[in-house]
């Protein structure tokens, strides 16, 4: 496959699951990755595993509670690959708290991370899709986008928020060569239930079983990289968990029934 090859790819939450699993397959198709997340050493490592020579890697930590820098680390990776060919907003964690007893300051902290950095990220970006007439936006929502769920209140509001945003988007923005493509997992094998946030603010540290026993990151990054491929518009991956999706646009009764029986965990 060719189509990767020497393609700068900025990818958000690249320290650690699916975020990881697009860098190494990037890489192995011969693109240039930019490297994004919280933790620098996390994401040297993943920089080592991709083998990739200094002039085709860049390691760009930042929290995306905070990107007001977001023109500023833009233009760093402007100036160093000379364009943005595609970029994944993939950062991001979830919850596991129940909406009554969660703070309206985790709300917004969720809201800030999960939906409008992907904003601040995109907006500093697309002004050099434009002049290059090309680019691949990509936006990592998941099924709790498309319908709320247990513990996941404003969890489920910042995905549902990306749909709204990256749709409106897609329209506006594609006859300048843009594409725009939303990407829904259900249950990847990640340490995202682990990393999910509790009602009092502490994270919820334990592997859910559904995520234990789901499909592997790397499988997740291949569909994903599938979807760019075809140019798709919305994808969806994972288990049977993804079948809800549809259970609830034609047949919502049942989806009321069955969503009631879902395990949070
Ligand atoms: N796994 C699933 O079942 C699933 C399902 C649906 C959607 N998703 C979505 O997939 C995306 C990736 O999650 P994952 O499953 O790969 O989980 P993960 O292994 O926990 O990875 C999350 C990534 O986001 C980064 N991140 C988290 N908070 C950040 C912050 N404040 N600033 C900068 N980076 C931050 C983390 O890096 P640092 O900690 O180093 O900052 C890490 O690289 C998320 O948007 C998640 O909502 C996952």
């Amino acid at each position: 496959m060719k189509e990767f090859k020497d393609k700068v790819i900025w990818i958000t939450g690249a320290s650690s699951g699916i975020g990881e699993a697009l860098a190494l397959q990037f890489a192995k198709l011969e693109a240039r990755v930019i490297l994004s997340a919280r933790r620098e050493d996390e994401l040297k490592r993943v920089g080592e595993l991709t083998k990739l020579a200094p002039l085709d890697l860049m390691i760009l930590p930042f929290d995306l509670n905070n990107t007001n820098n977001a023109s500023a680390f833009t233009a760093q990776i402007i100036n160093k690959f000379g364009r943005i060919d595609i970029l994944i907003n993939n950062g991001g964690y979830s919850q596991r708290g129940n909406a009554m007893e969660t703070s309206l300051e985790i709300d917004r902290h969720i809201m800030e991370v999960n939906y409008f950095s992907h904003v601040n990220i995109t907006k500093a970006v697309l002004p050099y899709m434009k002049l290059q007439k090309s680019g691949h936006i990509v936006v990592i929502s998941s099924i709790a986008g498309k319908f709320g769920f247990y513990l996941r209140s404003s969890y489920s509001a910042a995905k549902h928020a990306l749909h709204g945003f990256f749709e409106s988007l897609r329209l506006e923005t594609e006859s300048l060569g843009i594409k725009t493509l939303i990407v829904c997992p259900g249950k990847i094998n990640t340490n995202v239930s682990v990393n999910a946030v509790t009602a009092n603010g502490a994270a919820h540290n334990k592997m859910d079983e559904s995520h234990a026993k789901a499909m592997s990151a790397e499988d997740c990054a291949k569909k994903i990289i599938a979807g760019i491929l075809s140019k798709k518009e919305e994808v969806f991956i994972g288990g049977k968990e993804i079948a809800l999706v549809k259970i609830k646009r034609f047949f919502p009764s049942l989806f009321s029934k069955l969503i009631r029986k879902q395990n949070p965990y």
